[in-house]
């Protein structure tokens, strides 16, 4: 399948070498989220099920993994499901919660001699057993890696992942452990799935649409925002490497003046 999926892939050729040359190592982001969207669209230009367009982005997910642990970033955090995807036909659902089974199955152990840890944010305990098992599993076994911290979000809402701080801060006042006054912007962002990492400093989404669809509400506060056309089973190390490029030609102020 993989053949055939690669034969229908049309990425972009991009000079790769080139862009790595333009590349300044020393000011790569240290953290990048990924809103990976367009499978469905991609199997329907070529009159495919739905379900072939999230196969064949796993092969671009694999292609993006590789080349953040070739650059040494430190965070990769990508969009899987979110809580909005329980709104799909539940066939789709069955058939994304398998492939995700399948990919961490069939990666770990080239995740695992790459340095990778896996991570994962979302609320878990509503996923299929079989998910929780695989994603604990692949947790366990790539806890003391030190290469890229690679979060999946799966079951992942923004609002939800803020709800979630709120109540726990709450509770900690109404226990009295905190005071209100106390709770400041570090106190939420420490009860948030992504406690201790770095915000994203560049988000990606591919496939057109200019939206956040309740990702990363609090992190991406200053993130920059690259938008591409390219669907996600098309996107491959070129693309992130265009982003990067793009990316370092940025002037990041927040809130400041220009240096
Ligand atoms: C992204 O692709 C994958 C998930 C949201 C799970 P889509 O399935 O959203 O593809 P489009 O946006 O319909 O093309
Ligand atoms: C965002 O894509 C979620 C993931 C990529 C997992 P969607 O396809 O669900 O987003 P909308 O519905 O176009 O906003
Ligand atoms: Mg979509």
């Amino acid at each position: 399948m993989n053949n055939k999926i690669a034969n229908l892939t049309q990425a972009v050729q991009l000079n790769e070498q080139d862009l790595l040359a333009s590349i300044d190592r020393q000011k790569l982001p240290g953290h990048i989220a990924i809103i990976m969207d367009g499978n469905g669209r991609w199997a329907l230009k070529r009159g495919l099920p739905r379900s072939l367009g999230h196969l064949a982005g796993m092969e671009s997910l694999k292609d993006i993994v590789n080349i953040c642990c070739d650059l040494k970033i430190k965070v990769l955090t990508v969009y899987g499901f979110s809580t909005e995807n329980w709104k799909r036909p539940q066939q789709e659902i069955n058939y994304l919660m398998n492939l995700t089974v399948e990919y961490l199955n069939k990666e770990i152990n080239e995740l695992c001699e790459k340095g990778v840890k896996v991570n994962s944010i979302g609320i878990l305990k509503e996923l299929p057993q079989s998910v929780q098992d695989i994603i604990a599993n692949s947790v366990e076994r790539s806890c003391n890696n030190s290469g890229l911290i690679f979060n999946l979000a799966l079951n992942y809402g923004g609002r939800v992942e803020i709800t979630d701080a709120v109540r726990a801060i709450a509770a900690a006042v109404e226990m009295g452990c905190l005071k209100a006054s106390q709770v400041d912007i570090q106190t939420i962002t420490d009860h948030l799935y992504t406690a201790g990492q770095p915000d994203p400093d560049l988000l990606i989404r591919t496939a057109g649409d200019c939206r956040i669809s309740n990702f990363l509400l609090w992190q991406l506060a200053y993130s920059e925002i690259w938008f591409t056309n390219v669907l996600w089973p098309d996107f491959r190390r070129q693309h992130l490497l265009s982003a990067l490029v793009d990316y370092q030609r940025r002037e990041r102020r927040f809130g400041g003046l220009q240096k």
